[in-house]
């Protein structure tokens, strides 16, 4: 099968596109013939061993992904497909069906094929949803439930998204908006009417105001971006209120201090640990109407260096898709 492959760390330029030996599911395993993927954030940090997180973080990137080189060759962890082959004790699933998938860091989704665990994070996809559609669901909605579920969200708390524009800003202010809370959405101004429809009570365009300066408190502040920081927004907290954290190091300090100190707290729980829960939690609400992923771009899998180019500028809106048209080898 076509895979995208890469040996060393560094630029988008170290992808390439390589045959490599097609994955046989084991007895609890089901086989996706992969249709659409998406490129993260994650999948760039990785392919660059956090380079841009510093020495500390880099480190421990590559402790986890391989010293000297990457381990798993293949990146890529959201996908949607058509079930290709089962291993004798899979049930739920069956040749034919189509299904999409979260691998974490498990990766390998940036290929023709990939081995899933029955057990782990994949479902079928809702009637009428596309692959891109489909795979485009995890990335952000995952990550945003996980931090969301941290802050307790309920009817009527008062949350901010800050990057209300990105995979998880988008899943963000859904999910929050599901909850019941009120929700303040901040992004940039061509994208105030996109966020708007996705269920914000309302939105702030960060080219022109400042929410930090204009005396509104909230209970949670979900930086769904990384871009804001704890210091400057804790005015803009209530009393007991969450900031909740989707990126850095200072974080992880910050979450340690506050836990002990203040009565405003920084929540940034890492590694996330994601469930097939949460994925069938995610199917619900798109079969209810409540959810839906945001595509930005949609590339063919030979272009993954320019998409994987894109997703670095920081700027995408939602998610960015690979087209996976295979030769079924
Ligand atoms: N997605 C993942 O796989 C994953 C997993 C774990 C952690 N994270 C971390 O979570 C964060 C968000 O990831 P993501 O994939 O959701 O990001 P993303 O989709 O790449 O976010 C891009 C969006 O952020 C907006 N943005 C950029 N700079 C901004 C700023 N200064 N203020 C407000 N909005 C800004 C951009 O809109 P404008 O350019 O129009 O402002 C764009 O729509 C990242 O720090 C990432 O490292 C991501």
């Amino acid at each position: 099968m076509r895979a995208v492959v890469y040996d060393r760390y560094g630029p988008p330029d170290v992808l390439r596109l390589e045959d490599v030996e097609r994955p046989v599911p084991k007895e609890e395993e089901v086989l996706v013939e992969i249709r659409a993927a998406a490129v993260t954030r994650a999948d760039c940090a990785t392919r660059e061993a956090n380079r841009r997180s510093g020495l500390a973080v880099t480190l421990l990137s590559r402790l986890i992904s391989g010293l000297r080189r990457p381990r798993q060759r293949i990146l890529g962890s959201e996908l949607a497909g058509v079930v290709e082959a089962v291993g004798a004790a899979v049930t739920e699933f069956s040749v034919g069906d189509h299904v999409f998938a979260s691998t974490g860091f498990r990766f390998g989704a940036h290929a023709e094929f990939v081995c899933v665990p029955e057990s782990a994070r994949i479902a079928h996809i809702p009637v009428g949803l596309s692959f891109e559609e489909a795979a485009a669901v995890c990335d952000g909605g995952l990550n945003a439930l996980w931090c969301l579920r941290q802050a307790d969200p309920q009817k009527g708390k008062m949350i901010l998204v800050y990057g209300a524009s990105g995979a998880i800003g988008t899943a963000g202010v859904q999910l929050a908006n599901h909850f019941g809370c009120d929700v303040t959405a901040v992004c940039n101004t061509k994208n105030l009417e996109l966020v708007k429809s996705l269920g914000a009570d309302r939105v702030l365009d960060y080219t022109k105001e400042d929410f930090t300066r204009n005396g509104q408190t909230y209970d949670v502040i979900f930086d769904a971006v990384g871009k804001h920081s704890f210091r400057r927004c804790e005015g803009s907290l209530k009393r007991g209120g969450r900031y909740l954290a989707t990126d850095g190091l200072r974080n992880l300090i910050l979450a340690l201090w506050t836990s002990r100190f203040g009565d405003k707290k920084v929540v940034f729980s890492i590694p996330p640990r994601y469930t097939k829960q949460d994925v069938l939690f995610l199917k619900g609400l798109i079969e209810a109407g409540s959810y839906r992923a945001v595509i930005d771009r949609c590339y063919p899998l030979e272009d993954v260096v320019e998409a994987a180019r894109y997703v670095e500028t920081e700027q995408k809106t939602g998610n960015v898709i690979l087209t996976i048209t295979g030769r079924g080898t």
